[in-house]
Formats: structure tokens, sequence, C-alpha cells
């Protein structure tokens, strides 16, 4: 069943939309809604679910296998806030597993879909197949769950979908919920703040989403910090909430081209996770065991310079290794990053808290990330 769209007619005969006031053909061609989910295709799927619960204060929220009617694979879902994660792995000998063992095989770990609810998979495919986006999924319904798929860079895609009538409240067909409690530890993420591909072509990935989502271009930046370097370009939704930077590699040991080759190409390299208390939050991921990158000592020398609105005790900052960034006159972030998360060294976390009205990425830090990230790599033998 294709839900509602456009206008109707109510029983008292006057005309309603059921569409939000943020759709409109030019700023949100695609009607979307917000990020759903993200998919990561794995090796163990039990393991990763576990892992995220233990580190990232995830709570299990549903599980389906072949069994239950899920079509080869077996995945657990997991998340907090607004924030849902599925970790799938191949169940079974059929077309379906192949796929996922192909791109296992091919990129290791990682992540497959970032998928969004939005308020007409058939019209939203429709839409971004007219503009030049490749289909993934033709649009189907299967109890009261609406979905279409496009694919975007590499081999990641981006699905659309609506839960409707006996769908609304679980994750999918053939998947049930788990009781996963009360969220009530020290992690505590809301929902994510962005999600960040490495591509070849940054230009022509930044025209892919102006073109099909209505995205536009709400950063810019050119980094270059000695053999290490990117370019970077934020694409973002009208309503501010969807946000994805895309990378380029500016030479052959930049580091989003050492992610490119780890990764066999394209892919989803950090997903940033939105946070209340970055100190509370991350101090639990450290006792968890969550390693993060090293900053020097030196990085916190000019911090009270460049962020003249800081709240934060210092010393604590330095302790836990919290990156700042003062992106406005009236606001500021605090980040850090964590390791590699899988088997390859290609997709990590950001944890992100945003104070007064903060709208940057880290600018200001991406010159102590890269160095961070350069002394990773040159431990690994990389530069
Ligand atoms: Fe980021």
């Amino acid at each position: 069943m294709t839900p509602p769209t456009g206008t109707s007619k109510d029983p008292s005969g006057l005309s309603v939309s059921s569409q939000p006031a943020t759709q409109d053909d030019g700023g949100n061609p695609l009607g979307l809604r917000n990020i759903d989910h993200i998919e990561f295709w794995v090796d163990d799927a039990e393991h990763w679910a576990s892992s995220y619960e233990k580190c990232y204060g995830m709570l299990r929220r549903a599980y389906g296998d072949t069994k239950s009617g899920v079509d080869g694979k077996r995945s657990f879902v997991v998340g907090q806030g607004r924030i849902n994660f599925v970790f799938s792995e191949p169940e079974g000998d059929g077309a379906a597993a192949g796929v996922i063992r192909d791109h296992l095989d091919k990129h290791g770990c990682a992540v497959r879909d970032v998928a969004f609810r939005v308020n007409d998979p058939a019209d939203a495919l429709s839409r971004a197949v007219a503009s030049g986006a490749p289909q993934q999924s033709a649009y189907s319904e299967n109890g009261g769950y609406c979905h279409s798929a496009i694919k975007t860079y590499g081999d990641t895609v981006h699905s659309f979908l609506t839960r409707t009538d006996g769908c609304v409240g679980t994750f999918a067909p053939g998947y049930e919920n788990l009781p996963g409690g009360i969220e009530d530890g020290d992690i505590n993420f809301m929902m994510i703040d962005h999600i960040v591909g490495n591509v070849e072509v940054m230009d022509e990935w930044a025209n892919f989403y102006e073109r099909v989502f209505g995205f536009k271009e709400i950063g810019y930046f050119d980094i270059n910090s000695g053999k290490s370097a990117l370019m970077s370009k934020v694409l973002g939704g009208t309503d501010g909430y969807i946000k994805m930077p895309i990378n380029e590699p500016t030479g052959k040991n930049s580091q989003i081209q050492i992610f490119l080759d780890d990764n066999n190409g394209p892919g989803v390299q950090h997903i940033a996770l939105l946070t209340s208390d970055i100190i509370r939050a991350t101090a639990a991921m450290r006792k968890q065991g969550v390693e993060f990158l090293e900053v020097p000592d030196t990085y916190y020398d000019a911090v009270p310079e460049r962020v003249p609105l800081l709240k934060e005790d210092l010393e604590t900052l330095k302790r836990l290794r919290i990156l700042v960034d003062q992106d406005r006159p009236d606001g500021y972030l605090l980040q850090l990053f964590t390791q590699p998360v899988f088997d390859r060294p290609t997709l990590f976390h950001e944890v992100i808290q945003r104070r007064g009205n903060s709208e940057g990425f880290g600018e200001g830090n991406f010159q102590a990330l890269f160095e961070a990230i350069e002394r990773e790599q040159a431990k690994r033998g990389l530069l």
C-alpha cells in the first residue's frame, strides 16, 4: 500500500494535507523526514550488537533472521534516542546472503545502508530516479512496511521507508521487538549529528545530493596538514537536521585515499553521535574500553584563546582528550573521535556535543584530527 500523500478529503469534506510543511519540490523533493536507521553488514551480528551495547550505551530493540522471515541475513537492531543501528550477518546460501558475503569480502565490516524515513517511498524513488539516481530496490509493500532504495557512493545505498498499519511500532517484517529496558546509563546519545562519506570525486557526489535530495552546500573545507589532506563539502537538508559531509583526498598519502584503498572504494567514513554531556559519555566509554584518537598535550595550550566561550573545565577536557572548536561568536562544539571500529581501519565514530548556536564540524580541529590520524597511520607504517 502506498502511504497517503498530497491532499485528500477528510470526512468533514475539508481538503487536508498529510505532508509536513518542510516538504516542497525545491527544498525537500524526496519528502525526507529523518534518518531511520543505519545498517552495517558485518561478520558477526551478535558480537557487534553486544559491543555497541557495552561501548555506546545502545539497547537491543529488535531481532530477525531467515527463520522469522528476513531474507538471507540475521540482524540485531540496537539503538538509543533517535538512533537505530542494524548489524546484519549473512545467513543461508541464497542470493541475498551472497550479496552480503561479497560486500564483506570487498569492504570488510562496513555501512551498507543509510536509511531515511520519508513521506512516500514510491514517490521518493520515482523522483530520485528521475533526477538520475540509480535504483537499488523497486518499491514494495509488505504488511504495512513500504520500502524502496537507491544507490549512492561505492556500494552504499539509501533506503526510503514508511511504516503504516500493522508495521507501526516494529522495525520491519520478520523482526521481533526486544525488551531493551530503560536507558539510564552514562552514555547518552540523542541522535545522529552527521554522516560523512569518503569518495574519489567530491563534486560528483555534492552535485548528486543537491540534484537528487535537494540538499544545499552548507560548508566547504580545504584542509592541508602536510602529508595528509582533504577537501570536504557539507551537504545538508533544508530542515537542518540531516547533514552529510563528503570528503575527497588531495593526494595518495591523504588519509581519505588510505580509506579508499582500505575500503576498496568509497564508503561511510564516520558517523557522529550527538550527546548532551560529552564528559560523562566519554568518561564512561573509556571505562568500557573504547579507544579514541590521541591528542597531544600541547593542543590544550591554545584552547582558552580559541574558545573564549568555554564553560567546561580545561583539565577535565585534557584528561579525556576532548577537542573543542568555537565556530560562531555564540556557539562552540566539543568532539572526539574513536579509533576505527571494525577489522579494517575504515569506519569510526565521532562523539559530539554542541553548545549555543554551534553549527560547525570542528573545522578548527581538522588540523589536530589529521595530525592524530597521521600518527595512527605512521604506527601502521603507512606514512
Ligand atoms: Fe565529523
